[in-house]
């Protein structure tokens, strides 16, 4: 099988690295230097053991799935790729300066995709080798476990590029919906207006953190409460999410709450940084308002 790039090794990328790695490609998985590559790796290689201990993995498969990660802070390495996904911060400077950089370096069939949750897939292709090369892939957190894949066709997206992307999908045991490039596509077009209403609710003294969570777990069945899963996404993400949204519709309803907004400004992240709207030093998240 082909190699896969993956560029950006935090809790995305690590997780496509995985999902890819266990179906049997090799994966490139680079990120700002070898060692940041290689946290993502030992993230998996944590991971995988739990899968060992818990028996739903013997550690011959565990073993095949780390010896095909290859960690790496050099772009270079992608040359061997034939599908690359950045999946790095959700900043289009930052993505705009990733693709001119291992733009350099891939095979000219090479395809590019994005993981981005919200930017526009139209708009990034200019910054890659080719448009009609370049896709969005759009997994969800934690990929392991989702079972989804929304792919967004560019308006310069050629078929070719998504029949390669649709095989890949296969391969790694994903459920694909297409979407048209807009903001938000389809789930988090959805999704993400919930979580920042929920961070109006709290900040209205409507509710704590507590009942907000209780009340969308027991009330909508939804696995997470909203303010647990904008920690476990990340606030810094989704503060950018509706960043984007709003800039690109200049619709007043996507306006970030200000108290997302504060809470990025404390570095406040959630899971990823220890704290967001829990502290995640403990045992158990605590509530930190
Ligand atoms: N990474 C990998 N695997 C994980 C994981 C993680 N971070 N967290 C949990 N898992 C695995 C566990 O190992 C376990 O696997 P096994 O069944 O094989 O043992 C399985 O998930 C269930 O875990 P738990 O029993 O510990 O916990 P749970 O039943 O509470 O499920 C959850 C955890 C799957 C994360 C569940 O709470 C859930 O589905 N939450 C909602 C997630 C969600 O909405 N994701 C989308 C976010 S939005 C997005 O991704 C798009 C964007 O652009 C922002
Ligand atoms: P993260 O903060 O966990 O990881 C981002 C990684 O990108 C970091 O390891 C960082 O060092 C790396 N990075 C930054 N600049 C880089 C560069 N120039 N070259 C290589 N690596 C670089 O973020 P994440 O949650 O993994 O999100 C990554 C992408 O996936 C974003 O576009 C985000 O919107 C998208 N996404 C996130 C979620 C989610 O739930 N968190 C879900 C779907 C899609």
């Amino acid at each position: 099988m082909s190699s896969i790039g993956i560029i950006g090794a935090g809790q995305m990328g690590a997780g496509i690295a995985q999902v890819s790695a266990q179906a049997g490609y090799r994966v490139i998985l680079s990120d700002v230097d070898t060692e940041r590559a290689q946290k993502g790796k030992d993230s998996i290689a944590k991971l995988l053991g739990r899968s060992v201990e818990k028996g739903k993995l013997d550690q011959a498969a565990a073993d095949a799935t780390l010896a095909n990660i290859i960690p790496t802070g050099d772009p270079a390495a992608m040359s061997e790729c034939a599908l690359v996904i950045e999946a790095a911060t959700e900043r289009e400077d930052v993505k705009r300066a990733i693709f001119a950089n291992v733009g350099k370096h891939l095979s000219p069939d090479a395809i590019l995709a994005s993981n981005t949750s919200s930017i526009s897939i139209t708009r990034l292709a200019q910054a890659a080798p080719d448009p009609k090369r370049f896709i969005g892939t759009h997994f969800f957190n934690p990929v392991p476990v989702m079972q989804l894949l929304e792919i967004i066709r560019g308006l310069a997206t050629e078929q070719s590029t998504i029949d390669y992307v649709l095989d890949y999908a296969k391969k790694i045991g994903k459920t694909v919906i297409v979407a048209k490039d807009s903001p938000g596509f389809i789930v988090n077009r959805i999704l993400v207006p919930m979580l920042n209403e929920a961070c109006f609710v709290l900040s209205e003294g409507i509710a704590n953190v507590v009942d907000i969570d209780a009340g969308m777990k027991l009330g909508a069945n939804h696995p997470m409460g909203p303010l647990t899963l904008a920690d476990f996404v990340g606030l810094d993400t989704l503060l950018e999410i509706c960043k984007v949204y709003l800039d690109a519709t200049g619709d007043p309803k996507y306006r970030p709450a200000p108290l997302l907004m504060k809470y990025v400004e404390a570095g406040w992240y959630g899971r990823k940084t220890g704290r967001g709207f829990y502290d995640y030093s403990g045992p158990e998240p605590v509530p930190t308002i």
